[in-house]
């Protein structure tokens, strides 16, 4: 009796002491981090509506929307393997090799700015760069508004969409329709769970890593709901990494912004699913995520980690992973006489 006496006692203290603990790790973590937000967050300018989400998906999964009518957004941003195409840079138009990884779409819309360098400020204006860009799907706005209004199917999901309009068909709104259902691709997590409370969310390795990830600095550039997407910094800020992991004509943001500062200045990556996304960093280098996570520890931080701090940073990286929107692939309109053929 006074064995289980002692028994339970003991345990009750364990037990409300590791309760303190994940409470003061919470407390600490809720500074630096977010939980992902349960409804479809708003966009800038652009109200979401389910009519705009369902156009915005067509567009998404639509070859035509490419000059060869071989690329959709889903062929770099696939949503079957964590939103992006796990190459190390991604093959566009004419099989051409591009010269960054491809980021994951999933939960793009939380952060702050768009790219590895962050050049489009939101993922409207972000969604008009790919369809022109040569080595992408290398097609015009005009080319893709003619495509559009071949298809009276598209023409009418478009003036639902945009009912005030006079003119719906547009190269904005094929934009603002892409961005509207980029918004609904969000991916609670475990971490949201235990940022909401649950201390059962996390396992003991995972919290050990949340620790680490914060005592050794990783959140002062992996902040807020995306665990980054949301400041610039130096790619080697303490000691440069090699140049296959920093390819030396990629400056990074200097090409946005022309100031010398900005050398090999990237935006820190959101970390979110992070490990379905190898390979990784923009050079696509890196397929094991605990490499990528001593590289970073050596490059921004001086810090070489032990294996065992890398193992539990990493596993709670995994706990980031996190329920993937279920997608109904959509069928698109047929094309017409009057659609443009694919070139190239
Ligand atoms: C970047 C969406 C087509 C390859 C991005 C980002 C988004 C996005 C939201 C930024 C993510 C972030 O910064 O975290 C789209 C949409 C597309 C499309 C809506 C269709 C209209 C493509 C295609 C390819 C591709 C067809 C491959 C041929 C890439 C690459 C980046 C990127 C390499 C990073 C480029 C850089 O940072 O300079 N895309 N994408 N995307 N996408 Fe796409
Ligand atoms: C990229 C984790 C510390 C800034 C990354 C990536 C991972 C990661 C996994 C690759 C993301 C991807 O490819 O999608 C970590 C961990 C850290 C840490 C675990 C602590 C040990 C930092 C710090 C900074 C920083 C302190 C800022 C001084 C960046 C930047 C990138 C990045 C700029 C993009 C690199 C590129 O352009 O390829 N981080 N990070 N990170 N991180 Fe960190």
């Amino acid at each position: 009796m006074r064995h289980f006496f002692l028994t339970s006692t003991t345990a009750l203290a364990l037990a409300s002491g590791s309760a303190a603990f994940a409470n003061d790790l919470r407390n600490e973590a809720l500074e630096l981090f977010a939980p992902l937000p349960s409804t479809i967050p708003a966009l800038n300018a652009n109200p979401v509506t389910p009519e705009k989400i369902d156009l915005g998906k067509a567009l998404f999964f639509d070859p035509r929307m490419s000059a060869s009518g071989v690329f959709s957004c889903n062929s770099c941003h696939n949503l079957a393997t964590g939103g992006d195409d796990n190459m190390p840079t991604s093959i566009g138009h004419g099989w051409q090799k591009g010269p960054r990884n491809s980021p994951t779409v999933l939960n793009s819309v939380f952060n702050e700015a768009q790219f590895w360098d962050g050049r489009a400020p939101d993922l409207a204006e972000q969604a008009k760069g790919p369809v022109q860009a040569g080595v992408e799907m290398a097609n015009t706005p005009s080319n893709v508004v003619a495509t559009l209004n071949s298809m009276p199917q598209y023409v009418e999901w478009f003036t639902a969409s945009f009912p005030e309009e006079a003119e719906p068909v547009s190269f904005d709104n094929f934009a603002k329709a892409i961005e509207a259902y980029e918004a609904t691709l969000i991916t609670p997590a475990p971490f949201d769970a235990w940022l909401n409370g649950d201390d059962a969310a996390l396992s003991e390795m995972e919290t050990a890593g949340l620790s680490l990830f914060i005592d050794k600095g990783c959140a002062s550039c992996h902040s807020g709901v995306n665990l980054g997407g949301n400041g610039y910094y130096p790619f080697g800020l303490i000691e440069k990494p090699g140049a296959d992991i920093l390819p030396e004509g990629d400056k990074g943001r200097f090409a946005v912004t022309a100031t010398a500062d900005d050398e090999y200045v990237f935006r820190a990556s959101p970390l979110r699913n992070i490990d379905q996304t190898a390979p990784y960093f923009h050079s696509g280098i890196v397929w094991d995520l605990k490499v990528a996570v001593q590289v970073m520890g050596e490059s921004q931080l001086g810090e070489d980690l032990t294996e065992d701090e890398a193992d539990k940073i990493v596993a709670f990286l995994g706990s980031l992973t996190g329920e993937m929107p279920e997608v109904v692939y959509p069928i698109l309109p047929a094309e017409t006489a009057a659609t443009p053929r694919p070139t190239g």
